[in-house]
Formats: C-alpha cells, sequence, structure tokens
C-alpha cells in the first residue's frame, strides 16, 4: 500500500495547487466573494452521507480493512446538517420555490456535483475492502486540503462578523484530522498488496483526484459566476440561488 499513499500524496499536491484552491487563498479578494462557491457543492455535500452509509459501509464484517472502512462512515456520514447551518448563516437560505430549488440543483453549471456521489461509489462498488481504503484515504486527502483552505477563510468571515462557521471552520477541520486514517498510516503503509490490487488501486486513486478537480472547476466557475452577477446587479444577493 506504501506505493498507492505516495501516489496519494503525489496527486494531493497537484490537488492543492488548482485554480479553485487558489482561489480560496487570493487573500486580495474579498471573503465574501470567496465563499460565494458555497451553494453549488449542495448536491455532493448532501449525498456524502449516504455514500459513507450506505454504499462504503458494509456492516458486519469479519474483515479487516472492511471494518477500518466503516469506523471512518461512522465518522463522515454526518457532516452535512453543518453544511446546511452554515448555508443558513451565509444568508444564502433566501426563501425559494420548491421548483426553483430543485431547477437550481438540477442546473447544468451543477452537473459535476451531482455526479461526484456515484462516480465515487462506481469505485467503491464491487472492489475489495482494501482497494476501498485506498480509495476512502484519497478522499479524504482531497478534504483535507478544501477544509484547510476553507478554516482559513471562516476564521476571516468570524473576525469580521462574529459568526461561526462549523462546515467550513475549524469545528470541521479538526474532525476531519482526527480520522483513523491519518492516524493509523504506518498500518495503512504495511499493508501487503499484490501486483494486480495495487495497479487497481493506483488507477482507482488517479480517478479519484480527476474527478474531485473536475468538481472544484465547477465550484470555481460557479463563485465567478455569482461575483460577476453581484457586480452587475448589487440587488442580486437576493437571488443568490438563480441557476444559469
Ligand atoms: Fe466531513
Ligand atoms: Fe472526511
Amino acid at each position: 500500500m506504501k506505493a498507492v499513499l505516495q501516489r496519494t500524496l503525489h496527486q494531493k499536491l497537484h490537488y492543492l495547487r488548482l485554480p479553485f484552491f487558489q482561489f480560496l487563498r487570493d487573500d486580495t479578494r474579498p471573503v465574501v466573494d470567496r465563499l460565494a462557491f458555497f451553494p453549488c457543492m449542495a448536491g455532493f455535500i448532501m449525498s456524502f452521507g449516504d455514500l459513507n452509509r450506505y454504499v462504503l459501509r458494509d456492516e458486519p464484517t469479519d474483515d479487516e480493512h472492511q471494518d477500518m472502512v466503516n469506523v471512518h462512515t461512522h465518522e463522515d456520514d454526518h457532516h452535512w446538517p453543518w453544511y446546511l447551518e452554515d448555508f443558513e448563516k451565509l444568508g444564502f437560505a433566501t426563501p425559494a420555490t420548491p421548483v426553483q430549488t430543485l431547477r437550481f440543483l438540477y442546473g447544468e453549471g451543477r452537473l459535476q456535483n451531482r455526479l461526484l456521489a456515484h462516480r465515487l461509489a462506481h469505485l467503491v462498488w464491487s472492489v475489495s475492502p482494501t482497494v476501498r481504503l485506498a480509495v476512502v484515504e484519497a478522499i479524504e486527502e482531497t478534504g483535507n486540503v478544501l477544509f484547510e483552505a476553507t478554516s482559513r477563510l471562516a476564521a476571516s468571515y468570524r473576525a469580521t462578523t462574529g459568526v461561526e462557521l462549523r462546515y467550513l471552520g475549524d469545528f470541521h477541520f479538526r474532525r476531519e484530522s482526527g480520522h483513523a486514517m491519518h492516524t493509523d498510516h504506518a498500518k495503512l503503509a504495511a499493508i501487503q498488496l499484490d501486483d494486480a490490487t495495487r495497479s487497481v488501486a493506483l488507477a482507482r486513486v488517479d480517478q479519484v483526484f480527476g474527478w474531485f478537480r473536475d468538481w472544484t472547476d465547477e465550484l470555481l466557475a460557479f463563485a465567478l459566476e455569482q461575483i460577476e452577477r453581484r457586480a452587475r446587479t448589487p440587488s442580486a444577493a437576493a437571488s443568490r440561488l438563480q441557476a444559469s
């Protein structure tokens, strides 16, 4: 598994340099502008609990690696309520009819967000628990990059507004860093893989990062569009969820 973890780290180093993360770290931009991506990720964030609960988890199990995956899923399946909490705190929960909300969630500009959970499910559905573990670790590393960037933004937001963003901020980030995955890195690295399993795991790790890259591109495009829209129509704050 050592080679798989090395590949994951290599992919992570590319991932954290993607335009979306540069945008999040760009201190020349107002914090609220950088947070404009937030509603766009609803589809994926709301699916992530189910992905953990009904796809990654397999209980009961007597497989040691599936057991590690299961422990992880119990940590990660209940974070979406914090997302909804931040959604309100950031003022995105403006009144909309059910049809407007559905139109927003299913609009073309949210395609990657809808697909990502399906794609990740496809990656883990019929593989061994050991490969599953490698996929989970890769997903976690993408989360680590995201939450490291957003926790800085959340700290700035709190400093100016007094409002704590629990999903985007330290509250969540601290829980993400405490994963069994991270504390047991040495244990993971010691797992022996045969050649066939290793190449399946490597390919899937690459696929995780590729699909998450597409996801970040969509979040960035959405944020830039919202910033432009606000600049054109100062009252656009009242229609933040407008689909386009
Ligand atoms: Fe989480
Ligand atoms: Fe996580």
